[in-house]
């Protein structure tokens, strides 16, 4: 029988995570950390990378922390070096940080347009790159993005967001192509609605609030620690024939196309 546990343990593994500092990025800083990897917790702002790492550490991890800008590709090639030489190799790279600028694409200025895509797609591709050439050289890895149930259901005002989604996960599948061959699995989720700063704004919305809710089958919004635990899963060995894929984790919000009419009770 295969040994269940080791597949899923993550001792001994180097992590790199983007995007650290909040949200599904903190939560999967600490999974990882938690399953045993050491962590080198990454943001924009360093303070909450800073942060991160120290969560980490006070858990009985290990975890180091930096600041670099996701949508510059010279930061991006620095911090993949600081990282490697911090942590002696990278096992693991993480990359979570998106932005979404809600405006239907007549109100979209080029420079929103260019915004949002230099972050979400552009930043995705130079973790990609810079990453991904490490782990190709060690002949092992798990890349993991962030996608979107956007990147295949969509809502007026998140055309362009909902391209940049969609183009990561063939970006997921075609760096996969490139890349399998060298051991290097590259793999996305796609979250629907997950409680995170990032949507703060919809949450305090009530009306808002529970549509989405309801929109998928559990009737409720994720916790970040849920898409982490996904995360967790696609970085260990348990997911060694996982790759290429968009990983759905969004409680049904794309299995349904309206919000449940209670027809689906049973008594
Ligand atoms: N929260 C959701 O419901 C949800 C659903 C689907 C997809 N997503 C995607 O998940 C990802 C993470 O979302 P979240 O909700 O955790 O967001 P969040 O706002 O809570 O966290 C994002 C983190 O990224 C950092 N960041 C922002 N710009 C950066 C940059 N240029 N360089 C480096 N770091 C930067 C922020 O400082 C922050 O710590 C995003 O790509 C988002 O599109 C989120």
């Amino acid at each position: 029988m295969a040994d269940y546990r080791k597949l899923f343990d993550l001792s001994g593994r180097k992590a790199l995570v983007l995007g650290a500092g909040s949200g599904i990025g903190r939560a999967c800083a600490e999974a990882l950390g938690a399953l045993g990897a050491e962590v080198h917790c990454a943001d924009l702002d360093g303070a909450k990378a800073e942060a991160a790492a120290k969560a980490i550490v006070a858990a009985g991890g290990a975890a180091s922390a930096s600041a670099a800008d996701a949508a510059s590709g010279e930061q991006v090639s620095a911090l993949v070096a600081r990282a490697r030489k911090s942590l002696g190799a990278i096992d693991i790279g993480v990359t979570t940080p998106g932005i979404n600028i809600r405006k239907r694409v007549f109100d979209y200025t080029e420079a929103e347009f260019d915004k949002v895509v230099a972050l979400n797609l552009k930043g995705t591709f130079h973790f990609f790159r810079e990453v991904g050439r490490v782990m190709v050289e060690q002949r092992r890895g798990s890349l993991i993005a962030s996608s979107s149930v956007r990147a295949t259901t969509i809502e007026p005002g998140l055309a362009v967001y909902g391209a940049t989604k969609a183009a990561i996960s063939l970006l997921v599948k075609g760096f996969a192509a490139e890349v399998g061959g060298h051991g290097v699995r590259v793999n996305a989720i796609a979250p629907s609605i997950i409680e995170t700063p990032l949507t703060a704004p919809i949450k305090a919305r009530p009306e808002i609030y529970e549509t989405y809710a309801k929109h998928t089958v559990s009737g409720r919004w994720g916790k970040p620690e849920e898409v982490a635990a996904a995360v967790a899963f696609l970085a260990s060995d348990a997911a060694s024939y996982v790759n290429g894929s968009t990983l759905l984790i969004d409680a049904g919000w794309t299995a349904i196309d309206g919000p449940p009419t209670g027809l689906t009770k049973t008594a």
